[in-house]
């Protein structure tokens, strides 16, 4: 094995893309799954790489300062690809101390490991930090965000993550940590957990059940096949420059109710459903807190300096995820069921 790498998070939706790729594709590096298994965290999502020989998973919490410095005195990594975080912005907003801990004290601890390994040599080292397109803020109707877009986070979540992004840049301008971040937009495709947009929705419209819209439905997200990502990943921890953030984004806008109709037209064709039946269940909910208007990326720079550009057509990618969840009901059962329930009970109330 000629590297090991460390993937936190790698039990969750992007991280087990991330781990499936990287260790399909790197047979000669070792790769440790770091993760807590929080309710977002899912062994199933790695079935096909668990008997891998350069794979292992390591049950454990980024929080506990202890326990990271002595993984890392145990494993010596040689890179990390930091993806373990709470990621959901309802759940920030009911309860933002988890956010806090997970993302902020999580990522401190994974650098104080990191700089504690690496200090006699920094030489072929890197700390890879995921991000998120949301710590740039909210747009009006027109412009991007682009990697020079002051940081302007409106939810506890996307405070976190700033939080979390400033630090790994501030032990690079000290310490002198090798580092890079990548800030992406929304990610769609299998394994995610159906409290997002996506899989909650189609999750609800094969069981008839209410689709409840935020405010008007004219948010704009910005949609990024999640294997997109995961090429953009393993492209930026190679061949990215030290220091650097790079942007990534299908340049790929739905407006909320737009998704959903198309979701409900492809829902319909997939489930023999009278056309229009599925958009019968369209509810609208009172707005999220805060609720961001619009995020859009400019991925320029990725594209230009390291040529990435995204593979799939949304609606194509959109139908090969209601595909993976219509052929993956026991997935979806196993994770919808206990926490799921009272999460969900809590957010829209029994009779959604
Ligand atoms: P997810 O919620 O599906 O998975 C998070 C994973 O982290 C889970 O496996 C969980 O068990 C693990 N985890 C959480 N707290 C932990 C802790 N204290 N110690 C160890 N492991 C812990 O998240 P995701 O959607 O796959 O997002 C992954 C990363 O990508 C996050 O950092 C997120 O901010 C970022 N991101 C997500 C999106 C998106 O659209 N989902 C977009 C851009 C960036
Ligand atoms: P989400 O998937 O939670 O991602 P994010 O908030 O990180 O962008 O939500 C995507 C969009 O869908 C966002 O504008 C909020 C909206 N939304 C709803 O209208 N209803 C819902 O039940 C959920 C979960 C999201």
């Amino acid at each position: 094995m000629n590297k090991t790498i460390c993937i936190t998070g790698g039990a969750g939706f992007i991280g087990s893309h991330v781990i499936r790729h990287f260790v399909n594709k790197y047979p000669a590096y070792h790769i440790v799954n770091l993760d807590k298994l929080t309710y977002a965290g899912n062994l199933e999502n790695l079935k096909d790489v668990e008997g891998k020989a350069n794979y292992e998973f390591v049950k454990g919490d980024i929080v506990d300062g202890d326990f990271i410095i002595r993984l890392f005195e145990d494993y010596k990594f040689d890179g990390l690809i930091h993806l373990a975080a709470e990621s959901h912005v309802d759940r920030s907003i009911a309860n933002p101390n988890e956010f806090i801990y997970a993302n902020i004290v999580g990522t401190t601890n994974l650098l104080n490991a990191a700089r504690h390994i690496w200090k006699e040599n920094t030489e072929g080292k890197r700390f890879y930090h995921v991000s998120t397109d949301e710590v740039y803020g909210s747009l009006g109707e027109t412009g991007y965000f682009t990697e020079s877009t002051p940081y302007d986070p409106k939810s506890p979540y996307s405070a976190s993550k700033a939080s979390s992004d400033h630090l790994v840049r501030a032990y690079n301008h000290t310490f002198g940590l090798p580092m890079v971040i990548s800030n992406c937009s929304n990610n769609y495709g299998p394994n995610q957990f159906p409290e997002k947009l996506i899989p909650l929705f189609i999750n609800n419209i094969q069981n008839n059940k209410p689709l409840p819209v935020y405010g008007k439905g004219e948010n704009v997200r910005d949609w990024l096949w999640v294997e997109d990502h995961a090429e953009a990943i393993d492209l930026i921890y190679h061949k990215g420059s030290d220091g650097e953030t790079y942007n990534i984004g299908g340049h790929n806008e739905w407006k909320n109710i737009d998704l959903i109709r198309l979701l409900c037209k492809i829902m319909d064709h997939k489930l023999n459903r009278e056309a229009g039946a599925s958009e019968k269940l369209i509810t609208y909910v009172k707005d999220r807190a805060g609720h961001d208007l619009r995020y859009a990326i400019d991925s320029t720079k990725l594209q230009r300096e390291l040529g990435w550009k995204p593979s799939l057509q949304f609606e194509e990618g959109l139908d090969k995820t209601v595909d993976w969840y219509l052929q993956n009901t026991e997935w979806l059962k196993n994770v919808t069921s206990g926490e799921y329930l009272k999460y969900y009970e809590e957010m829209y109330g029994d009779d959604r």
